[in-house]
């Protein structure tokens, strides 16, 4: 099978295979659990925040460099603080961050499979994903799964701008017209990227990372409606994506992106 054939699905990588609880650990060294969970959050919350800004002014630095900024703001915002070595041990803890359960039995089902091919699609810069994916104890157990390591160095912009979609869609291989992006499947537990792989053209599978737990799953982003509409399907985690793609790809022989605003469809187990 050529790859102009294949499916290509692309892994967001953090909070999608890599599960980042490690690190509000490595902050529960310094504070309690409670507060290390909301610094957690809140550097997160401005890890992203931080990539949208300078997307909206133009503007460019290292994944590596925005998260470093946000742990800052997170800690002075909880009127705490840090010394330099702690915080570079923090952003080590990126090398080492534990996959989620669901995420070998789903690569392991890729390696087996002919029709696909898979790679990580980040944000991140090629070194940071590059040492993510390769220190990760339970990832890099799986890294040759990986056709490429998909960022955004060479484009120098962040998700959700449709020039970090496209790019991708020319890295492996795919051409612009419908047919082929429909056969471009982004992975991702995030769903401003899910709303933004959409709104460029491609499929988009939204792991939903809250199903199961406390009962805060399902998907509540307003913001597809206003876009190109919200994931193409919905699933619990990486194994039942990749099924639910193959699935939604057989099925829908004639390859067209789904509709615009179309109901996105929940895959059931198996
Ligand atoms: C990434 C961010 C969105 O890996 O988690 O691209």
């Amino acid at each position: 099978m050529s790859s102009k054939d294949k499916i290509v699905i692309a892994f967001d990588l953090y909070g999608t295979l890599l599960s980042t609880e490690s690190i509000a650990k490595e902050l529960a060294t310094h504070f309690g659990q409670e507060q290390a969970n909301k610094i957690a959050a809140l550097w997160r919350r401005y890890q992203l925040e931080y990539t949208w800004r300078m997307n909206s002014m133009t503007l460019y630095k290292p994944f590596s460099e925005i998260t470093s900024a946000a742990l800052k703001h997170a800690l002075l915002e909880s009127s705490v603080s840090l010394t330099d070595e702690d915080i570079s041990k923090l952003m080590k803890a990126y090398n080492n961050l534990g996959t989620f359960p669901d995420v070998k039995p789903g690569l392991d089902a890729i390696t087996s499979d002919p029709s696909i091919d898979a790679y990580v699609f980040s944000n991140g810069s090629d070194e940071m994903v590059s040492s993510s994916v390769n220190e990760s104890p339970s990832l890099s157990a799986h890294a040759s799964v990986f056709k490429g390591l998909v960022t955004v160095q060479e484009i120098e912009v962040f998700k959700p701008d449709p020039t970090v979609y496209h790019h991708l869609v020319r890295k492996v291989g795919k051409s612009f017209g419908n047919e082929d992006m429909a056969s471009v499947w982004l992975v991702s537990g995030n769903p401003f990227d899910i709303v933004g792989a959409r709104a460029a053209g491609i499929n988009a599978a939204w792991v939903d990372r809250g199903a199961g737990h406390s009962g805060n799953g399902g998907w509540t982003d307003q913001l597809g409606t206003l876009a190109s509409g919200g994931p193409t399907i919905i699933v619990s985690g990486v194994e039942e994506a990749v099924k639910g793609i193959k699935k939604f790809m057989a099925e829908d022989a004639g390859g067209s992106v789904a509709g615009h605003n179309s109901e996105s469809v929940e895959m059931g187990p198996g």
